[in-house]
């Protein structure tokens, strides 16, 4: 599929001609900002501009905190004290950074929950997809060892419970976790390669983001309809699109401006609501917290960790089947990757020929319960793994296993999609009107 056709950029000035010959960074920049996009889109494309302004900003306060802060386990605890109290502005820096990486998974949740009701994962947009999901496992790391730094009670036993599950791998699960902690326990070592990692990481997934970036641009922006724009000619493609700058600029950073106040208000007001209190008192390895709870972002992660018990059929047939190779603990392990294995696999497993949920009404439903699985389990993982919450967590993991693997490919088959419009163009019509030809509107002028 060629791209977008589009009008290319051509230097005007002296001195922009002069830095052309040399190095096609303008030519590079008018293309990327004055890309054709779908003219329809709505209010949940914006999360990938409020992504990117997460990254710059987690990147700026974690290297001015880096610059106050100790990796040693004497020394940690009581750095980050001294950066609340004695760095200038040093509790806003920390607020700033702990809460940025609330709103990072926010907008992300929000940008994956798009592509799937969408279908933007679908052909040709798999490589997009495929290193979003790349992106999403380094925000991963990069968060729970982030955690792991200021050398809390929950820093301390969260990473000690994190990396405890690959002890869970057969045969070379142990020598996996002391290689990962450098040592037989978290101690030392862990925090400083932690550190070191954290300062990292942010830096690959920068890089991946200029290849997601690079890859929509190749294929063009999904949009509400998943119909494609009409590429024939310039002209054609310009009743579908419009430019990145300024219109979608503007749209996006609107949207930041509003997210901001709620941001800023929290950061502000109520800057330790996400956080857990255990983490103000310093790492003790001698105390177990009565509860460990990651934070909130990974809890529909930990809900299905802790959901297939050895009591669960399935766990038990796993176990006699390996010859007790595959224990409670390591059936756990392989189903939290495997939910999100699953969603890196979704291009392959929805087999529905049409590509926006808008025009599948059985998906619709379907999709509907899966966001509500979502926030159940996130709920979930954060209650005691006694009474009740067992079984509902369970019930969790099952359907978004059942999602993915039964209920999409299926769908495929049975489900009878509705019309969708013939372009873009006429469905923004169908909801704008019509534009006026502005000369045919204008009053003739007077003789
Ligand atoms: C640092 C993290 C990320 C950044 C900065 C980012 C940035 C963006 C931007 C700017 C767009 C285009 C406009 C928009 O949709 O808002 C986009 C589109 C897209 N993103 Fe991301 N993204 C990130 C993470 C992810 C993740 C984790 C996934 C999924 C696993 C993902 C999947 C997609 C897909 C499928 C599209 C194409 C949608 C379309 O064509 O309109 N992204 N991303």
């Amino acid at each position: 599929m060629a791209g977008i056709p589009h009008d290319h950029y051509e230097p005007k000035t002296g001195a922009e001609k002069w830095v052309d010959r040399r190095l096609g960074v303008l030519g590079l920049m008018y293309d990327t900002l004055m890309i054709p996009t779908p003219k329809n889109l709505n209010w949940m494309w914006i999360w990938g501009i409020i992504l990117a302004f997460c990254l710059a900003l987690q990147i700026v306060t974690g290297i001015v905190l880096a610059m106050h802060y100790t990796p040693h386990v004497d020394m940690a605890f009581a750095s980050i004290e001294h950066i609340m109290r004695n760095v200038n502005g040093g509790h806003f820096l920390r607020y700033l950074h702990m809460n940025g990486a609330s709103l990072f998974f926010f907008a992300v949740y929000l940008h994956i929950f798009r592509g799937l009701y969408y279908g933007s994962y679908k052909t040709p947009r798999e490589i997009t997809w495929i290193i979003g999901i790349l992106i999403y496992l380094c925000m991963m790391g990069t968060a729970f060892m982030g955690y792991v730094l200021p050398w809390g009670q929950m820093s301390f036993w969260g990473a000690t419970v994190i990396t405890g599950l690959f002890g869970a791998i057969p045969f070379i699960g142990e020598s996996i976790q002391t290689w990962l902690l450098g040592g037989p326990a978290v101690d030392n070592a862990t925090l400083n390669r932690f550190f070191s990692l954290h300062y990292l990481l942010p830096f690959i997934i920068a890089g991946l983001t200029i290849v997601h970036i690079w890859a929509f641009h190749t294929t063009g922006n999904n949009n509400p309809t998943g119909v494609e724009v009409r590429r024939e000619s310039k002209e054609v493609a310009k009743k579908d699109t419009l430019s990145f700058w300024p219109y979608f600029v503007i749209k996006d950073f609107f949207a930041l401006a509003l997210i901001l106040v709620v941001f800023f208000a929290i950061v502000g007001f109520m800057p330790n609501f996400l956080g857990h209190p255990d983490n103000y008192i310093e790492a003790n390895p001698l105390q177990t917290p009565a509860h460990i709870v990651p934070e909130w972002y990974f809890l529909p992660f930990y809900a299905i960790l802790r959901a297939f018990t050895a009591d669960v059929w399935v766990v038990m047939f796993a176990n006699w089947i390996t010859f007790g190779l595959v224990d409670a603990k390591f059936f756990g392990v392989i189903a939290m990757f495997g939910a999100i294995i699953v969603w890196a696999l979704v291009p392959w497993l929805d087999t529905s020929s049409v590509r926006s949920g808008r025009y599948r009404p059985m998906f619709k439903w379907w999709f509907a319960i899966y966001c509500i699985d979502f926030v159940v389990l996130t709920w979930v993982g954060a209650m005691p793994a006694e009474g009740i919450y067992p079984y509902i967590a369970l019930a969790g993991a099952t359907y978004w296993f059942a999602f993915f693997l039964v209920i999409l490919p299926l769908l495929g088959v049975l489900e009878k999609p509705e019309a969708q419009p013939e372009t873009i163009e006429a469905d923004f019509d169908a909801h704008y009107g019509k534009p006026k030809d502005d000369a045919a509107a204008m009053p003739a002028p007077a003789e």
